[in-house]
């Protein structure tokens, strides 16, 4: 292997985060609790939130029996005040933040285009574009030269349909911040990445695909022919949170069964 003067520096890196700290939206089940549980395993000290407390509180203890470090602090995202708190309590408990996983995400599904109602525009937009934002804006003071910023994203964002209209444009738009992020923060040294994901077996798939005849048919649109675990996300996230991927920013990776 050789470094950026050519020089070899015999360096493989490691899937390792030991003595980081990730914070992690959305972790009290599916793709966050997948996440939390692997950072962890990784060597992370975890900020497992979701909207209650009590929801995160398995996994962080989860974590803590695993002889890692855990706190949950709820947080609905898009109530910027509670995102604030959120980042307060990572910074107390913590001193710092490593790694910010921008996770939690809603899909609801509109009737037709003309029966998207401005309830569900905004409450969409709220918990998948502008919690994304602000917690990105909150970190950065928090985080060092080194840093990982990860949005999860969906296949959605770049192939749209009626179903996942709103969703796939809030989606669309947490790609596109993201790349302005990862221009304004490079120079920091703190990358900002997003995972594209296809369709994983969490709470969210099974409400909107909820029979396995649909499941079925679903998994055989994809090559891979079938629908991921949550743990299947692990190995992108971790690769980007650590520094295998420290050269890698303003990435869109599709997690997505081809
Ligand atoms: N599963 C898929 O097939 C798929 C495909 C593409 C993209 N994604 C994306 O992957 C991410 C995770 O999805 P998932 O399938 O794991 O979802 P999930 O199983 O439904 O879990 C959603 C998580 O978000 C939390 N949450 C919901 N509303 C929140 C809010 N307002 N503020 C903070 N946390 C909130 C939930 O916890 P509480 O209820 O405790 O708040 C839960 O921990 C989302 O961004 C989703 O869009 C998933």
């Amino acid at each position: 292997m050789t470094g950026p003067s050519g020089a070899s520096t015999g360096h493989v890196p490691e899937l390792r985060l030991d003595g980081r700290v990730a914070l992690i939206t959305g972790a009290s089940r599916g793709l966050g609790r997948a996440m939390a549980l692997g950072f962890a395993a990784a060597g992370a000290d975890v900020v497992v939130s979701s909207r209650t407390a009590e929801a995160c509180a398995p996994v962080a203890e989860e974590i803590r029996s695993m002889g890692g470090r855990a706190i949950a602090v709820s947080c609905h995202v898009g109530d910027w005040q509670q995102c604030a708190a959120l980042v307060d309590a990572a910074v107390a408990e913590f001193g710092h933040v490593d790694v910010l996983v921008n996770n939690a995400g809603i899909a609801p599904v509109p009737p037709s285009i003309s029966g998207i109602t401005e309830e569900l525009f905004d409450r969409t937009i709220a918990v998948d574009l502008k919690g994304p934002v602000r917690l990105t804006g909150l970190v950065v003071p928090q985080m060092p030269a080194g840093g990982s910023i990860i949005n999860i994203s969906s296949t959605a964002s770049v192939r749209n349909t009626p179903f996942t209209a709103v969703y796939g444009a809030a989606k669309a738009a947490l790609n596109s911040f993201g790349q302005a992020a990862a221009l304004e923060l490079g120079p920091l040294g703190i990358r900002v990445n997003t995972i594209v994901c296809g369709p994983f077996m969490t709470d969210s798939f099974s409400k909107a695909v909820p029979t396995p005849e649909q499941a079925a048919a679903f998994a055989a649109t994809r090559p891979l022919r079938r629908i991921a675990e949550p743990e299947e996300i692990i190995g992108t996230a971790l690769f980007l949170a650590s520094d295998a991927s420290s050269y890698m920013t303003g990435a869109l990776l599709a997690l997505d069964g081809g």
